[in-house]
């Protein structure tokens, strides 16, 4: 099986490896046959992300997080759904393809300097400054009206969210002073969308940015990939200059970005090191447990840090890793598990505020201005589900502003193998969950007739343990009472992805 190659693999996790194995793409939109009932109402396309080749001749990507880009379509129309698929055509998969070696480097796995340089090319080699991949295997994200697949470096590639076609490839650093970019950008309800990304200063300094791009506008002339107008509203000095922290999203309220400055940093000597030590980006990340966690607060619409805002509270829910170990290893989540928290800031604090004082007002709410426990957003019962991972929300009208449901990925194994729906108010859990079926990140779609926030459907796409019988299926869950109402099962493999988004356009 081209699957066992990980490193980390134990006995246990073997058979799962059909997961994550090489598949191959299904460019042509295939019918799939459909269990039960897929509502009419539901017209556009689950876009999903994630790696699917993780071979070129004789290498291997080591981590999964390194295989090739695949993106995948379930285009839903009038109860009916059809799947499609193809590889990102990145730098990274093309220089691969006609070398048929690991040529790029990607975060967990280094390419070697190419064997066919002689001794002392392969030596300098060694000190330059590694290039970053194309290789976005992480989400579908939307800048002016377009869709991109996006991963952390200062590259994303602009794709035909219909024929799932590359196109341009898009540096940031043509546009702002960044030298990457999150995979997790947020939308505000004008359409503009705001994201993070990483600055050095030559000096020594590094910063943390916050990107807006203006909302589209009328296109004239050709279709082409731009960020024009966008603008780095905010910068944060790094508190460790030469260690700045590693993020992989933020938080967006209507009024404010809250950022997270946390202890797991990225050592930027050791970066330096390791290239000539041949080392992957994966480990110049570091833990670093005398950092204190600092959240940083900016007003989004004036770019201005602040604290001291007359607004009463903002509430943050965010997932905690209990474990600094789980970005090393592959095999994840034997190591850690992940849970919700909620962090309330209080904005009226001064020097006066008193400190036995519960800043916190909020209906709904117990959190308090001195601590939030551990457990507080959720029961025990969580703990039997392994901790969540894949967070949604009903995005659309709730980003930004109080919202009752979450739903996310249950991971009682090493991959997820349950689905979620929690009720932040009264910590009443929904689970839907059958032995041996795997199920991806899902997302809520809105009924059109929605009154309530839980009206509509979550979906995702399953995965099942016997790989070989190509059993999977997109899953259609009724929001509400997370039952399920209907299946298309999809006659190839598909591996198990990353993040995915539904496109109402088709
Ligand atoms: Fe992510």
């Amino acid at each position: 099986m081209k699957g066992l190659f990980f490193v980390e693999f134990s006995h246990t996790a073997l058979s799962l490896a059909n997961l994550v194995s090489t598949v191959e793409e299904t460019p042509d939109p295939i019918p799939t046959t459909i269990k039960g009932t897929i509502p009419s109402w539901i017209n556009g396309s689950f876009l999903r992300n994630g790696p699917g080749k993780f071979e070129f001749g004789e290498d291997r990507y080591t981590h999964w997080f390194d295989g090739m880009a695949m993106m995948h379509r379930f285009h839903i129309c009038e109860g009916n759904v059809t799947y499609s698929s193809r590889f990102l055509r990145s730098d990274s998969y093309v220089q691969n393809s006609e070398k048929n070696r690991i040529v790029v480097s990607e975060f967990g796995t280094f390419a070697s300097p190419d064997p066919c340089k002689n001794i002392f090319e392969r030596f300098f080699s060694r000190f330059q400054i590694p290039k970053a991949t194309d290789n976005a295997a992480v989400n579908f994200v939307k800048y002016k009206g377009d869709y991109y697949v996006s991963t952390e470096t200062n590259y994303m590639r602009r794709v035909d969210p219909q024929s799932l076609e590359t196109k341009e490839k898009v540096d940031w650093t043509q546009y702002v002073a960044v030298n990457s970019a999150t995979a997790h950008p947020h939308y505000d309800r004008e359409g503009a969308t705001y994201n993070m990304g990483n600055s050095y200063g030559r000096d020594g300094s590094s910063f943390y940015n916050i990107i807006r791009v203006p909302p589209p506008e009328e296109k004239e002339g050709e279709d082409s990939a731009e960020l024009n107008g966008a603008e780095v509203i905010c910068s944060i000095p790094a508190t460790e200059p030469r260690k700045p922290s590693y993020y992989h999203s933020f938080v967006m309220s209507e009024n404010y970005i809250v950022f997270v400055e946390q202890p797991i940093k990225l050592d930027l000597i050791r970066f330096l090191l390791y290239r000539i030590m041949g080392k992957s980006f994966n480990q110049i990340m570091v833990w670093d447990p005398q950092c204190d966690t600092i959240f940083h607060l900016v007003n989004r619409h004036t770019g201005k840090v602040r604290w001291n805002e007359s607004a009463a509270h903002i509430f943050i829910q965010c997932q905690e890793v209990q474990s600094r170990k789980c970005i090393h290893s592959w095999f994840y989540n034997s190591l850690c598990r992940t849970l919700p928290r909620r962090y309330v800031l209080p904005l009226t604090v001064d020097e006066d505020t008193p400190l036995d004082q519960n800043l916190v007002t909020l209906p709904n709410c117990t959190a308090t201005a001195k601590q939030t426990k551990p457990g507080e957003l959720h029961s025990d019962e969580l703990l039997q589900y392994g901790g969540l991972e894949f967070p949604h929300i009903n995005y659309d009208k709730y980003n930004g502003r109080p919202y009752r449901y979450f739903y996310s990925c249950g991971f009682g194994h090493v991959f997820s193998d349950s689905l979620l729906k929690m009720d932040v108010h009264t910590k009443e859990l929904k689970v839907w969950r059958y032995p041996g079926l795997y199920p991806s990140e899902p997302v809520f779609v809105a009924s059109p007739k929605a009154t309530e926030e839980d009206d509509g459907v979550v979906i995702c796409n399953l995965l099942c343990i016997s790989f070989q019988d190509k059993s999977t299926f997109l899953l259609v869950l009724d929001a509400k009472t997370f039952t399920e109402l209907g299946r298309a099962e999809v006659p190839v493999n598909i591996p198990y992805g990353f993040h995915g988004v539904f496109n109402e356009m088709g």
